[in-house]
């Protein structure tokens, strides 16, 4: 509650549209978490609230929480997806889908890194995020064969490998929105470009393909019986 009357007084606001937990809190019962959540709401402080980082089940379990107790529910979910980070395809994006959830993806460049900035076995250019030391893993084989695919696209569309990565995060199935970063007008103004132009089918596929990591368990196995049934449905 203190928290957020300081928050409306830094902003100099009566009220935050969305007011979005950062991660979990293994040490506070949902209850406590959404009664707060909702007194915030009933005061007229804040209009809709949203969490972030959070696992399947935990969402889940707030969202089922919310509707026993007849509390506000969580709206948004805010979560890392990008070329390099897609890891939320195989549960959180499907979960928000299915529970009416809208996901909001953080670091859709993994920190610049998909801007191509960076060459395949060389450091990141000083002055930029990922050479001080930004923390974020990624695969670098995959995550550079990717960016050789994003810096062709980029270089047939005549954009930049940016708008191409923002793109692709964009459209992704269950995705909201995208909260870009940019650390000048110039990437701004080119982030923003993104929202202009579309992806064909081809090279959503040619990017899907490249950065796609392996499937662990239960996904694969899912994968796999699926596949029994598509070829059964189709009489093989
Ligand atoms: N909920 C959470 O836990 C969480 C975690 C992380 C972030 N976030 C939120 O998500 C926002 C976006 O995440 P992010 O900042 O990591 O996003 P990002 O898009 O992955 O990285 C942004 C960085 O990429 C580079 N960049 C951006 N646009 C570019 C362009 N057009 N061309 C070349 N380089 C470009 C800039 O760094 P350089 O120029 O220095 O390379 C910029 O600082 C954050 O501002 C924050 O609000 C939330």
């Amino acid at each position: 509650m203190r928290s957020v009357e300081a928050s409306l007084r830094r902003l100099g606001t009566d009220h935050i549209d969305l007011y979005q937990t950062h991660g979990w809190d293994g040490r506070t019962p949902w209850e406590e978490t959404l009664r707060a959540l909702d007194d915030l709401v009933r005061a007229g402080k804040v209009r809709y609230v949203g969490a972030s980082n959070l696992t399947s089940w935990q969402l889940t379990r707030a969202l089922a929480t919310s509707e026993r107790l007849g509390l506000e529910r969580f709206v948004s979910h805010q979560i890392q997806y990008s070329l390099a980070a897609r890891e939320v395809e195989w549960e959180l994006l499907p979960m928000a889908e299915a529970e009416g959830v809208g996901v909001m993806v953080w670091s859709p460049l993994a920190g610049g890194l998909l801007s191509g900035h960076q060459e395949r076995g060389a450091a990141p250019p000083s002055g930029t995020r990922r050479a001080v030391g930004w923390f974020e893993p990624v695969d670098p084989e995959r995550t550079f064969d990717t960016i050789e695919v994003l810096r062709k696209i980029a270089a047939e569309r005549r954009v930049s490998p940016a708008q191409v990565a923002l793109r692709w995060a964009l459209d992704g199935r269950g995705v909201t929105s995208v909260v870009i970063g940019a650390r000048n007008e110039r990437q701004l103004t080119d982030n923003l470009a993104a929202t202009t132009w579309s992806l064909t089918a081809e090279e959503r596929a040619d990017l899907d393909a490249v950065s796609a990591p392996p499937l662990p368990y239960p996904y694969w196995h899912q994968d796999y019986c699926d596949a029994d049934r598509v070829r059964e449905s189709e009489g093989e």
